[in-house]
């Protein structure tokens, strides 16, 4: 396999959740601007905050258990509005209102940043394949050892939070995909999607 064909397979990118929007009054009317594997986002129309329906327990572990991280690179959560229903895949649907987040648009410098980012990952994942189930989280952890040479100080504290959240909640890290990875209105990255369960 070649590179980009071993970032494809890695990144699990093509594959959407099947599910139609859940029944529910919070989300009447509301326009769907993101779909994932595990998640459907829809926009709330203020321009500041969306309406998250998120099936990964990995997620709803990330956007609300006490202990996630957080900081200037991780999405702000506003609202848990509980459980929605149940996905086709059997796992219950989770209404999480958070942050509006928008892709990275290339030729910035958050492109830049998160380009160095998931090459670093990725050249990780490729040194610890073998590791299988422990890849991702070897991989990230080193990245907090040898990040790239101009990471930010902020940035360094988010991957460290990140791999103590994916060590502790046992969850994989999912920065693979450029699509899991967004900027906030100021141009500031942020990981928006950055952890799954295998
Ligand atoms: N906070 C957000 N604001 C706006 N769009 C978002 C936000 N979070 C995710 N999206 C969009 O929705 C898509 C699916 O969300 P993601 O969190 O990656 O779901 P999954 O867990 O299914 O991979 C993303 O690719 C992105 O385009
Ligand atoms: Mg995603």
């Amino acid at each position: 396999m070649d590179d980009a064909g071993a970032r494809t397979a890695l990144a699990r990118a093509d594959i959407l959740l099947p599910d139609p929007v859940p029944q529910h009054p919070l989300l009447d009317g509301l326009r769907e601007i993101g779909r994932g594997e595990y998640s459907i986002v829809l926009d709330k129309g203020d321009g500041e905050r969306v309406m998250k329906i998120v099936s990964s327990p990995a997620d709803y572990f990330l956007y609300t258990a006490d202990d996630r991280p957080r900081g200037p690179h991780f999405p702000i959560v506003h609202v848990d509005h509980g459980v929605i229903g149940r996905a086709c895949s059997g796992y219950p649907f989770h209404l999480v209102e958070m942050e509006h987040l928008w892709p990275i648009a290339s030729g910035t410098e958050a492109a830049r940043l998160a380009k160095s980012l998931i090459d670093s990952y990725f050249q990780g994942c490729q040194q610890w394949i073998r590791l299988g189930a422990n890849m991702g989280r070897i991989a990230l952890y080193h990245l907090t050892q040898s990040p790239p040479a101009s990471i930010q100080p902020s940035m360094l504290d988010a991957l460290k939070s990140l791999s103590d959240f994916t060590e502790s909640y046992q969850v994989q890290p999912d920065i693979l995909n450029p699509e899991n990875l967004m900027v906030r209105r100021d141009g500031t990255l942020v990981f928006s999607d950055p952890v799954f369960i295998a």
